[in-house]
């Protein structure tokens, strides 16, 4: 559903991206890890066109995107494919917990007031938010204004998700929270999830797939085990640090 072919990004001389290839099944969980400046973040971006690649392809479902030949009609069709969760929430602070699940089914999808309200409704239950309905941002929790994040990006039906460390600026006692909604969405199975994340223990326990980036490449890719077990150095040394 997902195909990343010889992806690559330079910021001038600074090559961050060095060929990635990478695919993604409906249902697929992936994480990805890796030492800080490696390129993650970069990669994720990419894949959406947040951040035009420097080389490479995209493809999803059946339309591939070549970067150095891509047209703003292709843009929305990715955009419209995928969602973001970023690490800062991202919320609208002049809008409601509600408004701002809504926000993207009625501006960008053109849904029903009523309809939007509804879909936000079964939202809010899911990420266990139905009593902050009204609640503005400001109101919330880190833990809680990150459910609504995931529940803002959810509100698009999207085929991929991409979580861009989406606990890590989070106080310790509200990260279990947050990783509970996306274990749920890992359940039901209807998304590709591609995961940026520092939390070891919730990669290996929920992912079916960790990638291990190192320097702008992928250095190991496989089942969680095999790359947490890995012999590599590289790998030994960061995963150790954070067990
Ligand atoms: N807009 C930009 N302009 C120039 N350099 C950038 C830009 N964005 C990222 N970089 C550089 O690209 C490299 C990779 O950054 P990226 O944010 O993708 O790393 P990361 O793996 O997500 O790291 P972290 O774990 O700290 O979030 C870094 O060296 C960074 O300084
Ligand atoms: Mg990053």
């Amino acid at each position: 559903m997902l195909v990343v072919k010889g992806l690559k990004k330079n910021y001038g001389s600074l090559k961050v991206l060095k060929g990635i290839d990478l695919k993604a099944e409906r249902g697929e969980v992936i994480s990805i890890i890796g030492p800080s400046g490696t390129g993650k973040s970069t990669l994720l971006r990419c894949i959406n066109f947040l951040e035009k690649a420097s080389d490479g392809s995209v493809s999803i479902d059946n339309l591939t995107l070549e970067v150095n030949h891509i047209k703003k009609k292709d843009i929305r069709f990715v955009r419209s494919k995928t969602a973001m969760v970023f690490q800062n929430y991202n919320l609208f602070k002049n809008k409601t917990a509600i408004q701002n699940i809504m926000e993207p089914m009625t501006q960008v999808q053109g849904m029903k007031y009523a309809d939007a309200e509804n879909e936000a409704m079964r939202i809010l239950q899911m990420i266990g938010l139905e009593e902050k309905r009204d609640v503005y941002p400001a109101h919330l929790s880190g833990g809680q204004q990150q459910r609504i994040g995931i529940g803002r990006a959810v509100a698009v039906k999207p085929e991929i998700m991409l979580f861009d460390e989406p606990t890590s600026s989070l106080d310790p006692e509200l990260v279990d929270e947050v990783l509970e909604v996306i274990r749920k969405l890992a359940a039901e199975r209807t998304m590709a999830l591609l995961i940026v994340t520092h939390e070891m223990r919730f990669a290996r326990e929920v992912s079916e797939r960790v990638i291990f980036m190192d320097n702008g490449y992928i250095l190991k890719e496989g089942a969680p085990e095999e790359v947490f077990n890995s012999n590599n150095e590289r790998i030994k040394k960061f995963v150790g640090k954070l067990f």
